[in-house]
């Protein structure tokens, strides 16, 4: 016996994109644009980045932390829907890549929000610690390497303000989370988290269905 009642097939996911994403034209162009990546699939999708743009619109963030930040896409979902005067610190690995995103958010007149850092996010991570930042976040985005997934929890919980929120991308893993055949790194390393958040007492939780998985975690 369940309570369950969504079964989202094709002709139901395209109903609710039609009913619900508002894309703005530069978004969408952006995103059209990173479709044609060789590791496209990368990037979330419009629906998901319309509903983490209504999380920062509820919280209204100051300091958001973003960990995987590919062609910018769900950077600027965030960095559109968060106060002016705030501050978005993106995490990535690759010049290239995020050199795309970087037109898109001076096109969108957001730039001067965001301060892009290009290291292993583990280093940034651990440099914000050190220069006292711990307390000071209200939002974090992990959407990296998932192996690291556990490690980017603990440093990203410690920069987290009581009441902050983490989002965690990916954490259905397209069902192999829930294939005890798959045995992958980065799916032993979602499911490990997975078992680890809920069980989790310093945070409250919640499995969204949106996208490839979104975890929201409130630091208690
Ligand atoms: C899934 S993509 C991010 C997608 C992006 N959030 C979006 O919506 O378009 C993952 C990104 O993480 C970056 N990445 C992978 N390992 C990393 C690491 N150790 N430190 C920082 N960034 C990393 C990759 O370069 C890649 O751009």
């Amino acid at each position: 016996m369940s309570n369950r009642t969504l079964v989202l097939d094709d002709i139901l996911y395209q109903y609710l994109l039609e009913h619900s994403v508002r894309e703005s034209s530069l978004l969408r162009e952006l995103r059209e644009r990173t479709l044609k990546h060789e590791i496209a699939r990368m990037q979330i999708a419009p629906e998901q980045g319309q509903f983490m743009a209504l999380l920062v619109e509820l919280l209204a963030p100051r300091k958001i932390i973003e960990i995987g930040t590919f062609t910018g896409y769900s950077a600027l979902c965030m960095a559109l829907a968060m106060p002016p005067d705030g501050k978005l610190i993106c995490c990535d690995l690759s010049e290239e890549w995020t050199a795309v995103g970087r037109s898109y958010w001076q096109r969108a007149g957001v730039s001067d929000r965001i301060e892009l850092r290009i290291a292993p996010a583990l280093e940034t991570l651990d440099e914000l610690t050190q220069s006292g930042s711990a307390g000071s976040f209200d939002l974090a985005f992990i959407d990296a390497d998932k192996t690291n997934y556990a490690s980017y929890y603990e440093r990203c919980l410690d920069l987290l303000r009581p009441g902050g929120l983490l989002m965690f991308d990916n954490t259905l893993w397209r069902g192999s989370v829930a294939d005890p055949s798959n045995q992958d790194a980065d799916t032993l390393a979602l499911r490990a988290l997975n078992k680890a958040l809920h069980e989790d007492e310093r945070v409250s939780i919640s499995l969204v269905p949106i996208g490839d998985g979104l975890t929201l975690a409130r630091k208690r």
